[in-house]
């Protein structure tokens, strides 16, 4: 099981973004719909190893976090519109205030679950696991000890980590990876771990092949 974990700084935990302008309306919450696309989506397929956290850090609902799960979510498609519409959807169930079990993740459709809460109940959820930071300027990945097995990697989205979850980062030991000299888009960043788990994987004689698409 791969995970990875995105830190939304501004993105919005509210519904009321445009989606005629998703970018200019949601606290860049484009950025991590394209996160959707690169962690769950390959051609014609579906990641089923592969578990993603939204961390939704901006707007009045904050904090709040999205978990996908890849081995049982349907219906997922890679254009903006679409995913943007399904986070609105997501978002607009009530707080957790008004939902039985708040503080842990609510279903909201298959492979689809909402938290009220930011990267500490992400990692409440997730447990004992591997954990990573992606880093400009960090160790590179390649030739880096990885634990393919159950690895956790957390990203920043364009305006990278907040003080405060680079600390709480730092506490849970997490080990910083870099992937090479150029700053790239988080959705990007995600493409190329994902490569190399699944190159990793092939080499032990594992077959990463994803699940057809629903
Ligand atoms: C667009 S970058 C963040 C840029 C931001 N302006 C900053 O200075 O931190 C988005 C995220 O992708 C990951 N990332 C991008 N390029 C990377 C690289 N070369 N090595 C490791 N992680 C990278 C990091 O997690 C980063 O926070």
């Amino acid at each position: 099981m791969r995970r990875f974990v995105v830190i939304g700084q501004k993105a919005t935990a509210s519904p009321d973004f445009s989606l005629l302008d998703i970018a200019g309306t949601s606290g860049r919450l484009d950025v991590l719909l394209r996160c959707i696309r690169a962690a769950l989506l390959v051609s014609h397929g579906l990641r089923g190893d592969t578990v993603l956290y939204l961390v939704l850090l901006g707007g009045p609902r904050a904090p709040r976090a999205l978990r996908i799960e890849g081995s049982i979510v349907r219906f997922l498609r890679p254009d903006e519109r679409t995913l943007g519409v399904l986070l609105q959807k997501a978002l607009s169930v009530p707080s957790g205030e008004d939902v039985a079990g708040a503080g842990a993740f609510v279903p909201l459709r298959r492979g689809i679950s909402v938290v009220d809460g930011g990267l500490e109940a992400v990692l409440h959820d997730i447990g004992p696991a591997t954990y990573y930071v992606l880093e400009e300027g960090a160790p590179d990945v390649r030739g880096a000890r990885l634990d393919v097995e159950n690895p956790v990697f957390v990203l920043g989205d364009h305006q990278g980590f907040d003080p405060p979850t680079r600390a709480r980062l730092a506490e849970i030991q997490a080990a910083a990876l870099g992937l090479g000299p150029v700053s790239i888009h988080t959705d990007d960043a995600i493409t190329v771990v994902s490569n190399e788990l699944d190159r990793r994987l092939a080499d032990r004689g594992a077959n990463p092949a994803p699940a057809p698409r629903s």
